[in-house]
């Protein structure tokens, strides 16, 4: 745990950085021996929650170079973003120079970067963040938050702490076809053995596919102990080097595997026998995908680190390793520490998904509109290049797997519905990605879409999917197809 500096007659900021200490690890800092609070900020200036005046010598880290919140930017900002008019120009008060259209002067709030030093509202964010995820069923080795700036970082970070406890137990068991970014250890993590670039620590492992490889096969009976055998023989022949096992609750870039929760639970298992660090990368199930907050509680897991992301600024780049302390207590100051992590504007994101969750009902409301979705995708079976449908239960995710069909193989016709889908009928389009491990496409809309929304939209993707059939036999063919996979 990191130590608070704590500072004579600082009866404010001192509790926040107990709080800090006990919540965040050190290793998101370099060591700073100030421990500065930062409550309010305006061009050179920060002020302290006790109200004391700091001239800001460091601009975050060399980030603020327009100071902090200048009108003029924010401004712009805003209007750049075509938010509603002057929500940058907020005329708060004191403004330290005049603020009038066009913007000079700056407007005191919570600075957008402070590097190392803590901001209430990063805190509030790590205590709400961490309430979250220990209230629900599967969270109760989640003490601290490492922050991260993209999901890729977050697992790094998590990665690195897995290692941190006992640098000798240095290897990394990945499940096969995963995706976890493509930067540095978490591209290590991503895909198989066969792919380039191949880190020596990782070793992949099986994760079932052709058995959950349709919404059919849901409820059949699962077998993982072939799963279980091949994992032993790993521990047979690495033993003690193992020690850290990372895997998706679902495979999302390989292509939208959901899997039995008993495979999950099987590789939970043999990390509880031998001390493995087991982490779960929610950077994409996270928030409501898989029909709970969290895939842990969807799956009946309990992780050692949770790697969270996408969703959880809803927009603002943010990420973070959720876990026990004891392994980010290992790490030292400055190991997981960069500019961007844990700065208030990515606390403010994470505050405000929080409590949007929090406050209204979400989830809830999501399974009606879930149903009205896995019913129309399963109707799409009968669309002859659709070979399967896969996805999470009352969740918000699933794939339509493309075979080959009358001359075109699956690929083909996985571009050729996306470009369909776009072009619509009657000025109503479909934004859909391109596939998958070429030949999936994923379905994950907002987890606020409506029933009616929900209905419309598979509607006019049946409609589509059986119009390109019948141009297909017509042998009309008019629509240009875009190649190109992830
Ligand atoms: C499961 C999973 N982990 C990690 C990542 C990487 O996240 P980012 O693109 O934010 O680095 C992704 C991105 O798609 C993902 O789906």
């Amino acid at each position: 745990m990191t130590h608070a500096a704590l500072h004579v007659g600082e009866d404010r900021s001192n509790p926040i950085r107990s709080e800090c200490a006990r919540v965040e690890p050190r290793c998101l800092r370099t060591f700073t021996a100030s421990q500065a609070v930062l409550a309010a900020s305006a061009g050179s200036f920060h002020w302290t929650p006790e109200g004391r005046r700091l001239l800001d010598l460091t601009s975050g880290v060399l980030v603020a170079n327009l100071g902090h919140n200048p009108c003029g930017w924010m401004s712009r900002f805003s209007r750049a973003m075509q938010w509603p008019a002057n929500v940058g120009c907020m005329d708060s008060s004191p403004c330290s120079k005049e603020c009038a259209s066009p913007c000079k002067g700056f407007f005191r709030a919570a600075p957008m970067t402070a590097y190392n030093a803590i901001t209430p509202i990063e805190v509030r964010a790590t205590r709400m963040l961490l309430e979250t995820v220990r209230s629900c069923p599967g969270g109760s080795r989640l003490d601290q938050v490492l922050w991260a700036a993209s999901g890729s970082e977050a697992v790094v970070k998590a990665l690195w702490a897995g290692m941190a406890l006992d640098r000798n137990r240095d290897m990394i068991l990945a499940t096969r076809h995963g995706f976890h970014g493509k930067k540095g250890l978490a591209g290590a993590v991503t895909g198989s053995e066969h792919d380039r670039e191949r880190d020596p620590r990782v070793r992949f492992i099986g994760f079932p596919m052709h058995e959950c490889r349709d919404l059919s096969m849901r409820d059949q009976p699962f077998d993982p102990s072939p799963y279980r055998a091949e994992l032993d023989a790993l521990w047979r022949q690495f033993g003690m080097r193992l020690g850290m096992l990372i895997t998706e609750p679902y495979l999302g870039g390989g292509g939208s595997y959901h899997p039995y929760a008993s495979y999950l639970r099987m590789v939970q298992q043999f990390c509880r026998e031998h001390d493995i660090v087991f982490i779960l990368d929610e950077v994409q199930a996270n928030f409501g995908r898989t029909g709970k907050l969290f895939a842990y509680e969807s799956y009946g897991l309990e992780p050692d680190i949770v790697v969270l992301g996408k969703g959880l600024g809803n927009g603002v780049p943010v990420a973070a390793a959720v876990g026990r302390s004891d392994l980010f207590s290992a790490m030292d100051y400055g190991e997981g520490s960069d500019t961007w992590s844990a700065n208030p504007l990515n606390a403010a994101a994470v505050l405000a998904t929080l409590e949007e969750f929090k406050c209204g009902n979400v989830i809830g409301d999501m399974h009606k509109s879930s149903r009205i979705i896995e019913s129309g995708l399963n109707k799409l079976r009968s669309i002859p290049f659709v070979a399967h449908v896969r996805g999470e239960k009352d969740g918000m995710v699933w794939g339509i797997e493309m075979c080959d069909y009358g001359g075109k193989t699956g690929p083909e016709w996985a571009n050729a519905l996306v470009g369909a889908a776009y072009k619509g009928v009657n000025n109503e389009g479909l934004h859909i990605l391109g596939p998958l491990a070429r030949k999936v496409l994923r379905v994950s809309p907002p987890l606020v879409i409506t029933e009616a929304e929900a209905q419309q939209g598979m509607d006019l993707l049946h409609q589509i999917a059986e119009t390109l059939v019948v141009e297909h036999v017509d042998g009309k063919n008019p629509r240009p197809l875009v190649s190109g996979s992830r």
